[in-house]
């Protein structure tokens, strides 16, 4: 769903002055071209007594006071029937709630009509909650996983957040689509001129594929800056993949009835581009359902290798039923996403060690259109045998001969 063009915004708080500086900058501006219509509410005018409490001591003791519900019940309830049927969602600052992220600033700039009640003191009584649950969505968001001493300055940076999304509040939309956050990496580093600068007898140059004006080479190093920062700064918003580099970044086992489903899956999506070039799906690594691979962990030594949980690689091999010289590979496959990172050939090199040692060569087949693996295999010292497959005519096979350590 697209942001709203309009948001009305209703924030209930003790400190009214503290949302000041939404009159400033670009939400200022939103402001006063009418895309944000704010209304801040003094939870003081709710209170009936001459001075105006909103706070009591906490029922069963304990350090500081508790905001009374009766103000906050009025509050709302006024602020509820502003909408004429419409009500709005309601945002609770507060130290235990969700976490403000930029999807869930996402979702709130969907909603046509959002309150915040700003929390002081150790909180707000807890029936309020459900008051107020029974009214309209309550969500409870928290800035960080720290305390601060009222919901105010969490409201200033969640409208921050979702006000700059709606349409016409940040003048360049593109420069909302490359920022930190919006594809689960943080934005890289910028430079504006000069291009050296002078920093007090330090010459600063920017980074010179900069100026080269190859859009591509720019991209790269953007990504790669990106990529980097992320994984010094915050290591827990990478995706497994973006950190391996190798076989040595991923965690290999023998393959058991565990890894069935997923071996499944893997052999589906590494085999798909043969299948779409063949025009036929009608092949093993893309048929081969539970009961064949279970079958198949009985006669093969089958290795899966893991990243982050996620099984990425596998390879299999077994002694020639009908000639234990021969080692047999199969079934050597990559996550699509992981490729050319030198992984399949390491899978390779481990399920050969794995030839017991009367087998004096190697033997692997492979479709006779997939060039890409039959150059892989080549590389590893493969070459295409010189008889017809004995798989399948639209394979090929191809044979190594097994190099023993003369140590
Ligand atoms: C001192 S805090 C109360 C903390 C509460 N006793 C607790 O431990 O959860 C007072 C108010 O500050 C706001 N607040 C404090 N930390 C916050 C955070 N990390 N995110 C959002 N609001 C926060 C909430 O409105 C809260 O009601």
């Amino acid at each position: 769903m697209p942001a709203v063009d309009r948001q009305r915004l209703d924030v209930i708080t003790i400190f009214p002055d503290y949302l000041a500086p939404l009159d400033l900058s670009l939400i200022g501006k939103a402001r006063r071209d009418g895309i944000i219509d704010l209304h801040v509410h003094d939870l003081r005018s709710f209170t009936h007594d001459r001075h105006r409490t909103v706070d009591d001591t906490p029922f069963g003791g304990g350090a500081g006071m508790v905001m009374k519900p009766q103000p906050w019940a009025e509050a709302l309830d006024h602020v509820r029937a502003q909408g004429e049927g419409a009500v709005p969602r309601l945002i609770v600052p507060g130290p235990g709630g969700v976490p403000f992220t930029q999807a869930l600033a996402k979702e709130l700039a969907q909603e046509p009509w959002l309150a915040f009640a700003c929390g002081r003191y150790e909180g707000i009584d807890e029936r309020v909650y459900e008051h107020a649950a029974e009214r309209m969505p309550v969500t409870v968001v928290s800035l960080g996983d720290y305390v601060l001493n009222g919901g105010e300055v969490a409201v200033l940076a969640m409208v921050e957040a979702v006000a700059r999304l709606l349409p016409g509040v940040v003048g360049n939309a593109e420069s909302l689509v490359e920022e930190s956050h919006e594809d689960g990496l943080l934005e890289y580093p910028v430079y504006t001129k000069p291009g050296v600068w002078e920093d007090g007898g330090v010459e600063r140059p920017v980074p010179e594929v900069l100026l080269s004006g190859n859009h591509g080479a720019i991209a790269a190093w953007r990504h790669q800056q990106r990529l980097d920062r992320t994984a010094a700064r915050r290591p827990d918003l990478l995706h497994p993949s973006s950190v391996v580099s190798g076989l040595t970044d991923l965690v290999g086992a023998p393959a058991s009835s565990a890894d069935i489903p997923e071996l499944i899956v893997l052999s589906r999506a590494c085999w798909l581009p043969e299948a779409l070039d063949a025009g036929t799906s009608d092949f093993p690594p893309m048929t081969d359902g539970p009961e064949e691979l279970a079958a198949s962990l009985e006669s093969w030594s089958t290795w899966v290798w893991r990243s982050g949980g996620r099984l990425v690689a596998s390879g299999r091999g077994r002694s020639d039923p009908d000639d234990p010289s021969v080692w047999q590979v199969g079934r050597l496959m990559v996550a699509p996403d992981l490729s050319g990172r030198g992984i399949g050939r390491a899978v390779l090199a481990h399920i050969e060690s794995l030839a017991p040692a009367e087998a004096t060569s190697f033997w692997i087949n492979t479709a006779r259109r997939a060039e890409r693996n039959q150059r892989i295999y080549r590389k590893a010292g493969y070459r295409l045998a010189p008889w017809e497959s004995r798989v399948h005519p639209a394979t090929v096979d191809m044979v190594k001969p097994r190099r023993r350590r003369t140590d």
